[in-house]
């Protein structure tokens, strides 16, 4: 279940995204910049991913307001424990249907590290095309800037 997020998800969500099979991707966050950047950030959509009402991740959605490129773009990251169990790709399909349904999106974006394969597999599920390599796109936890692949999904290719 997706819900929107909350400020008491502060310390969940921090110790999640603690996990070094998230932080891998995501980089360092803390309990502040957390509150700062998910819950209090105001430019995306954030919810939380539930299961039996645990907290196990958090998905989030941005719109680009420029009418000329009007498009969104999704995020979301999964306590490792929970991985590989197809609630990556349902939390991406129930925004793209959101996005394109309700918010009348015809375009949606996501922009995976080019090394994250089980990102980019979820991804090509719900239908995600590969665009192209973004090269030098993303400083990561390691302070270097890392290429990551920009994929995009038409209205017609979500299933
Ligand atoms: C990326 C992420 C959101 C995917 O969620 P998930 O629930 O683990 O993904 P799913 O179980 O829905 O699907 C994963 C798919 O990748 C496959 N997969 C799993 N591990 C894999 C690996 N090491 N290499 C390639 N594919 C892999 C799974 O088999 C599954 O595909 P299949 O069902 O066709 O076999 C989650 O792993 C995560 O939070 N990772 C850490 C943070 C992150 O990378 N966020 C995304 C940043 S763009």
């Amino acid at each position: 279940m997706l819900r929107p997020v909350e400020p008491e998800d502060a310390a969940t969500l921090a110790a999640i995204l603690a996990e070094p099979e998230v932080s891998r991707w995501w980089g360092r966050y803390d309990v502040e910049r957390v509150r700062s950047e998910l819950i209090g950030g105001g430019h995306s959509e954030v919810f939380v991913i539930e299961v039996d009402d645990q907290v196990v991740g958090s998905v989030q959605y941005f719109e680009e307001p420029a009418p000329g490129y009007r498009h969104a773009s999704i995020d979301l990251f999964i306590h490792p424990e929970w991985h590989g169990k197809g609630l990556g790709t349902d939390a991406v399909r129930t925004v793209a249907r959101h996005l394109i349904h309700d918010r009348g999106h015809h375009r949606l974006a996501i922009d995976p590290a080019v090394t994250n394969e089980k990102a980019i597999r979820a991804y090509q599920r719900v239908g995600f095309k590969p665009v192209g390599v973004m090269r030098s796109y993303e400083r990561g936890p390691d302070g270097e800037w890392h290429d990551c692949l920009l994929m995009d999904l038409l209205a017609a290719d979500l299933h």
